[in-house]
């Protein structure tokens, strides 16, 4: 019998009989998990918690801003480095869906290494890490798991060598989504859908140019929003679109096109382990489809992926 208030008390005396006056570095990734673990921790140490939020460039649109300014509302002690040209040039060719993965994590860890640098005396690394992780050691959500899944890469990197602080490692998804609400944190947020780590890479499929992204980004803006504005969003459990190495002949007035294909995705599920499609009422997917097709350019076809998880996955990469 979960009470999220008698939690925070306790794992807030609990944080500060172990930290001290130590500093403390945390990767936000701007998901639930990271979230919650930094109000928590900011809420047992203050200022001692040093938050960074790196842009990969492969966030939603208007993500890094938006989430940013609202870390900074909630009082944390955050900096927002924006990494996107690197992470783009480290993704540069790379086609393999593992070879991103490897990239970005890669990537992140020297972003996340030169900034933990710049910091002096941190003895610890807050990480988001939830039980379900602990159990399987894979992370859904951000940087934790990249971190976790790069430990025997010989070398290691400076902010590895901390001692590790996760104070969210006894709960589920739900708990922590309670605990997050009993501290004030935006049930928006809290309501986000899971995100992977390597973001619009894997709904990229091939190479990635920053042309394809931005062309992602307002398609998945689309449908998102749409979602939210006919109160669909809260339905999902995860939503996103994909970009299709494909072109496709289409009209558009007399004029024949030949343009990108997008993929939609909507799935219900409860861990992500197994996942169905959701049946979308036709005519919000008119809708949606109009919209996109009609506002971003280059795409002029759009299509609905109807496959369970097993045997397809979530997400296409
Ligand atoms: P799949 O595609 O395996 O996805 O059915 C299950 C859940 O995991 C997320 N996912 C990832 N999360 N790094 C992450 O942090 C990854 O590399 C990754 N790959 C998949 C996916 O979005 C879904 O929620």
């Amino acid at each position: 019998n979960f009470t999220p208030n008698a939690f925070v008390e306790e794992i807030v005396s609990e944080l500060q009989e172990k930290i001290k006056d130590d500093k403390v570095v945390l990767g936000l990734s701007g998901g639930v998990d990271s979230t919650v673990a930094a109000v928590l921790l900011h809420k047992a140490i203050g200022k001692n918690l040093y938050c960074i939020f790196v842009n990969n460039g492969l966030l939603r649109k208007n993500e890094f801003d938006s989430v940013l300014d609202q870390y900074k509302d909630m009082g944390l002690n955050v900096k927002g480095v924006d990494a996107s040209a690197r992470f783009l040039k480290a993704l540069a060719n790379v086609e393999d869906p593992e070879a991103k993965r490897k990239a970005i994590g890669n990537a992140f860890i020297e972003v996340f290494d030169d900034e933990a640098h710049q910091l002096t005396d941190v003895v610890w690394l807050a990480q988001g890490t939830i039980y379900p992780d602990v159990i399987e050691s894979i992370s859904v959500n951000g940087p934790s798991a990249t971190i976790k899944s790069h430990h025997n890469v010989g070398g290691l990197p400076d902010f590895m060598k901390l001692k590790i602080v996760e104070p969210l490692r006894m709960l589920f998804k739900d708990e922590v989504r309670r605990v997050g609400k009993t501290l004030g944190i935006d049930p928006e947020l809290l309501g986000r859908h899971p995100f992977p780590g390597p973001g619009l890479a894997i709904r990229i499929l091939g190479d990635i140019t920053k042309e394809k992204v931005d062309i992602l980004q307002e398609v998945d803006a689309i449908f998102i929003n749409g979602l939210k504005e006919h109160g669909l969003y809260d339905k999902v459990w995860q939503a996103g679109a994909i970009l299709l190495p494909v072109n496709s002949v289409g009209v558009m007035g007399d004029e024949r096109t030949y343009e990108k294909v997008v993929a939609l995705r909507a799935v219900e599920s409860t861990d992500g382990m197994t996942a169905d499609w959701v049946h979308l009422p036709y005519e919000f997917l008119m809708k949606i489809s109009n919209e996109i097709i009609n506002k971003v350019k280059g795409v002029n076809r759009v299509v609905y992926d109807i496959s369970s998880k097993p045997p397809a996955t979530i997400e296409w990469e």
